[in-house]
């Protein structure tokens, strides 16, 4: 089904927002700032694992909006490493939330799940009706489950108390303050890294995994984060809507583009015995087009040229500091 579209608008509101600390986070707190009454929560602010502190925190600031970005994730290998904590933590978020949205009056609460919560065998692209299809891939068992519980827990609150709720499935999303830490990364900013790490090192070849033709959509964070305000906007029954580009780049073009933008000018080789991953990975973003009536509006290679920009002089302050 559907979700219901019923406009509120975050202007002037009071908008709790958490994982404010973190890369998508930031930036929808800098795009509420102007014109929300925002209260950017981080771990520091609050552990949201802690029902206890998480309802005197809502009953500090009655929130009439909560934006929920937190979220214990990283890397693949991350994720592998770490199943029963990404399922603990993210469950455990979710569930103080939801229940001190209902237990003090919350008007609309969004939630960020994830692409990597459709069915390993979902038809490509994704569509929000197949989300329930088959279980997830099993190298993100425990952080997808966990996500799936909470649009599950948003349905049941909403059937039983009729809590007005949100939820979107955002794509990869790359740009300024991404986790550039090799453990933390996704496959933007670790290629970044390598290319720029060539440039410097002089070398005239640079190898990377598989074969280079798996097809993959990126989102870019500024994009994302209007969005996401724009879906806590419309959106206000928890059926699930994409949040993407619908624009498919293969790695090898991913590759060329940041090469091109960092000034690598060697050899791109690709080891073919390592793995590819899945084909083909997109998201149909119809359903987004329709009840958001927005669009993103950054192309990958704006995107890119920023990203690149914003972590050549976070490298710069680090190095001075
Ligand atoms: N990045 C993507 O490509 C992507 C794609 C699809 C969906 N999403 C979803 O979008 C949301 C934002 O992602 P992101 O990339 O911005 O993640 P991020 O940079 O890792 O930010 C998440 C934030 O949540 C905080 N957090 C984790 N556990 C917490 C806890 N127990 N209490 C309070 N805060 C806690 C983290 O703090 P610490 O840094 O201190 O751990 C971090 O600042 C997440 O829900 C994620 O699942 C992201």
């Amino acid at each position: 089904m559907e979700p219901v579209v019923d406009n509120i608008a975050v202007t002037g509101r009071r908008v709790l927002v958490t994982g404010s600390g973190g890369f998508l986070g930031s930036h929808v707190v800098e795009q509420l700032h102007d014109v929300a009454d925002v209260h950017a929560v981080t771990r520091e602010t609050c552990d949201l694992r802690d029902a206890a502190a998480v309802r005197s925190l809502l009953d500090e600031v009655h929130p009439q909006i909560v934006i929920h970005l937190a979220a214990a994730q990283g890397g693949v290998a991350w994720q592998k490493a770490n199943q029963a904590t990404a399922y603990l933590d993210n469950a455990a978020m979710m569930d103080a939330l939801v229940m001190a949205s209902l237990e003090t009056g919350v008007e609309r609460f969004l939630f960020a799940a994830s692409s990597i919560c459709y069915p390993r065998e979902a038809s490509i692209p994704f569509r929000e009706e197949t989300l329930w299809d088959g279980p997830p891939d099993e190298a993100h068992w425990g952080y997808a489950n966990a996500k799936r519980g909470g649009i599950a827990l948003l349905q049941a609150a909403h059937e039983q108390h009729g809590l007005s709720a949100a939820v979107v499935l955002p794509a990869n999303m790359y740009g300024p303050r991404a986790r550039f830490e090799p453990d933390r990364s996704n496959v933007v900013a670790a290629t970044i890294r390598r290319c720029q790490e060539a440039v410097e090192a002089g070398v005239d070849e640079i190898t990377c995994w598989g074969s280079g033709t798996p097809v993959r959509e990126f989102l870019y964070v500024e994009d994302a984060a209007a969005g996401i305000i724009r879906a806590a906007e419309r959106l206000a029954t928890p059926a699930p809507v994409n949040l993407g580009t619908g624009v498919e780049t293969t790695i090898a073009e991913l590759v060329e583009t940041v090469a091109a933008a960092v000034g690598f000018r060697g050899a791109i080789r690709w080891d073919t015995e390592r793995p590819d991953g899945a084909p083909r990975v997109c998201m149909d973003v119809d359903r987004m087009h329709r009840l958001l009536d927005w669009t993103p509006v950054t192309t990958l290679a704006d995107g890119l040229g920023r990203t690149i920009e914003w972590w050549s002089s976070a490298r710069e302050q680090e190095s001075r500091s």
